[in-house]
C-alpha cells in the first residue's frame, strides 16, 4: 500500500499538472493594450495588532497585506494593476480578486489556476478595473485560517470623475470578527461543530477592525453613502439602520436601480461573508442620529453611529440617487440553459478520501501545499471538493461554452444559509422560490437561505472558475465546485 507520504508526492504531481508552472507572466505586455498601469507591490505577512482595545494584551501573528490591517486601494476604474506579490507568511498563499473580471490565470485558485506561492517566493499578478465598485482581495489557500487571521484588503474603483452623485460623505464598513482567547491570542479558526453547521463564529464582534463602534458625524439633512462590506469568515448581517429614508443603491459593487429599504425582504438587506451593499442614507435633522445595525443579532448589534451635524443643507425629499448604469456583460435569460445545483451535507455525496484524524502532521501539510482542509462534510450536487489525502480535483459542475448564458438554479436543502460565489463573473438574480420582493440584484455572491431555490443568470466566460460557498469553513470542507468554460 501507498504511504501517506507518497500519496502527498503523487498529488503534488497530480497538481502540477492541473496548473502550468508559470509566474503569471502575461504573454502580451500591458502597455500595449493602451490601458492606464499602476504597479504595485504587496505582500503578506504577519504582525502585531492591538485588536481588544487599549490597555489589552496586543495579537500577535495578525495576518495583514503590506503591513497594514485591511489596507485598502483605490483607483479609478480602467486602471489596470500590475502587481508583484511576495508571500512572507510562513505558509503558503494566493491572491484572490473576488468579484473583480479577471484573466483567469490570475484568478488565485491553487491548484485551478495557479500553484500556491509557497514561503518567500513571488507571483505576479493583472487586475484590470474595468468596473466600478467596492471589492476586496484575499487569499485564497487555507482561507479559515488566514482571513480569519485578518489577511483581507479593499480594493475601491471609482467612476469616471463626475459621473457619479455627489454624497456629502462617503463611509466604509467592514464587519469582521476576531476569534481571539481572553489573551488576546488566536483560537483555532475552524471547529467541526461549526464547520458542519453555521461555521465557527468570532470571539470579539468589531467594525472596521474595532470593538468600539465609531461616532462619525454627516451634514444634517445631507446624503451618505455607506460602502458595507463582511469579510468575516462566517457571520452573515441583516444590514440597515434606523434612519427614515435610506436606499440600497448597489450590490457587490454593482448600480442597480436603487430600492428603498422599506420594499426589500424584511427591511434589511441580508448579507453573508464577501458581500458587499451601498447604501443611501438620507441624515435628519442638526443633533439626530443614525444607528446603522445588523438587525440578525438577538438585540440589534449597533455597527456605526452617524451623527447629523448642522452645515445648512436645506431639507428637501428623499429621492435616492443612482449610480451610473454598470457595463457588465449580460445573460440572454430566454436562451439561456438551465444548470441546477443541489447545495448539501456530503451525506451520500461521492467522499474521495476518508478524513484525518485531528491533530495529523498531514492535515497541516496537506493545507500548506494544498490549501484544504481535512475533513468533508459539505456537497454541490453529491460532489466534495478534493479534501484529506486524496487531492483529486473533482470533476467540474459543468464544462460551459464561452459566451453562452446560464440559468444557475440553486437549491439549498441545508438547515443553514449559504452566500454562494462564482468566479470571474457577475450573475443578476433573478427570483428566489422564497423572497417575491427580492429585488433583481447584480451580485457575486448571494444567500441562499434553508428551503430556497435562487435563480441567477450570467453569460459564460473562458476559464476555470470556481462556485463555492464563502463560509470559509464550508467551503474548505467541500462546498465547492468549479465550471470549465471553454
Ligand atoms: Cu472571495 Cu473564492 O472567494
Ligand atoms: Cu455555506
Amino acid at each position: 500500500m501507498l504511504s501517506r507520504r507518497a500519496l502527498i508526492a503523487a498529488a503534488a504531481g497530480a497538481a502540477a499538472a492541473i496548473a502550468p508552472a508559470a509566474k503569471g507572466r502575461s504573454t502580451r505586455p500591458l502597455a500595449a493594450r493602451g490601458a492606464r498601469i499602476e504597479k504595485r507591490t504587496l505582500y503578506a505577512g504577519e504582525m502585531e495588532v492591538l485588536l481588544l482595545g487599549p490597555g489589552k494584551p496586543a495579537t500577535k501573528r495578525f495576518c495583514a497585506y503590506n503591513g497594514t490591517p485591511l489596507e485598502t486601494w483605490r483607483f479609478p476604474k480602467g486602471t489596470v494593476l500590475d502587481v508583484e506579490f511576495e508571500n512572507r507568511l510562513p505558509d503558503s498563499t494566493t491572491v484572490h480578486w473576488h468579484g473583480v473580471r479577471v484573466d483567469n490565470r490570475f484568478d488565485g485558485v491553487p491548484p485551478l489556476t495557479q500553484q500556491v506561492v509557497p514561503p518567500g517566493e513571488k507571483f505576479h499578478y493583472e487586475v484590470p478595473l474595468a468596473d466600478p465598485g467596492l471589492y476586496f482581495f484575499h487569499p485564497h489557500c487555507d482561507e479559515s485560517g488566514q482571513v480569519g487571521r485578518g489577511l483581507a484588503a479593499l480594493l475601491i474603483v471609482d467612476d469616471e470623475p463626475g459621473s457619479a452623485p455627489a454624497f456629502d460623505l462617503e463611509q466604509v464598513i467592514v464587519v469582521k470578527d476576531w476569534r481571539l482567547g481572553e489573551d488576546g491570542q488566536w483560537l483555532a479558526m475552524t471547529t467541526d461543530d461549526g464547520a458542519s453547521t453555521a461555521g465557527t463564529f468570532g470571539t470579539v464582534r468589531a467594525t472596521n477592525a474595532s470593538v468600539a463602534p465609531a461616532r462619525v458625524e454627516a451634514p444634517a439633512h445631507g446624503d451618505v453613502r455607506l460602502r458595507a462590506i463582511v469579510a468575516d469568515n462566517t457571520r452573515v448581517i441583516d444590514f440597515g439602520c434606523d434612519a427614515k429614508d435610506s436606499a440600497l443603491i448597489a450590490c457587490d459593487g454593482h448600480a442597480i436601480e436603487p430600492v428603498h429599504f422599506d420594499a426589500l425582504p424584511d427591511a434589511v438587506w441580508r448579507m453573508g461573508p464577501a458581500m458587499r451593499a451601498d447604501v443611501h442614507v438620507r441624515m435628519p435633522g442638526p443633533g439626530e442620529e443614525v444607528k446603522v445595525y445588523d438587525y440578525r443579532s438577538a438585540e440589534p448589534f449597533l455597527l456605526m453611529t452617524l451623527v447629523a451635524v448642522d452645515k445648512g443643507k436645506p431639507k428637501l425629499p428623499f429621492r435616492p440617487l443612482a449610480l451610473p448604469p454598470p457595463d457588465l456583460p449580460q445573460a440572454d435569460v430566454r436562451r439561456a440553459r438551465k444548470l441546477d445545483f443541489t447545495i448539501q451535507t456530503a451525506a451520500g455525496a461521492t467522499i474521495l478520501a476518508p478524513p484525518l484524524p485531528d491533530g495529523d502532521p498531514l492535515a497541516k501539510a496537506l493545507v500548506n501545499s494544498f490549501c484544504v482542509g481535512g475533513k468533508t462534510f459539505w456537497a454541490i450536487n453529491r460532489t466534495s471538493w478534493a479534501a484529506g489525502p486524496d487531492l483529486r480535483l473533482p470533476p467540474p459542475l459543468n464544462v460551459l461554452d464561452d459566451g453562452a448564458s446560464y440559468v444557475l438554479s440553486i437549491s439549498n436543502v441545508t438547515k443553514h444559509v449559504h452566500p454562494m460565489h462564482l468566479h470571474g463573473h457577475v450573475f443578476k438574480v433573478l427570483s428566489s422560490t422564497k423572497k417575491p420582493n427580492l429585488p433583481q440584484v447584480l451580485a457575486d455572491t448571494m444567500v441562499v437561505e434553508p428551503n430556497e431555490t435562487l435563480d441567477v443568470a450570467f453569460k459564460a466566460t473562458r476559464g476555470d472558475w470556481v462556485f463555492h460557498c464563502h463560509i470559509l469553513e464550508h467551503m474548505d470542507s467541500g462546498m465547492m465546485g468549479w465550471f470549465k468554460i471553454a
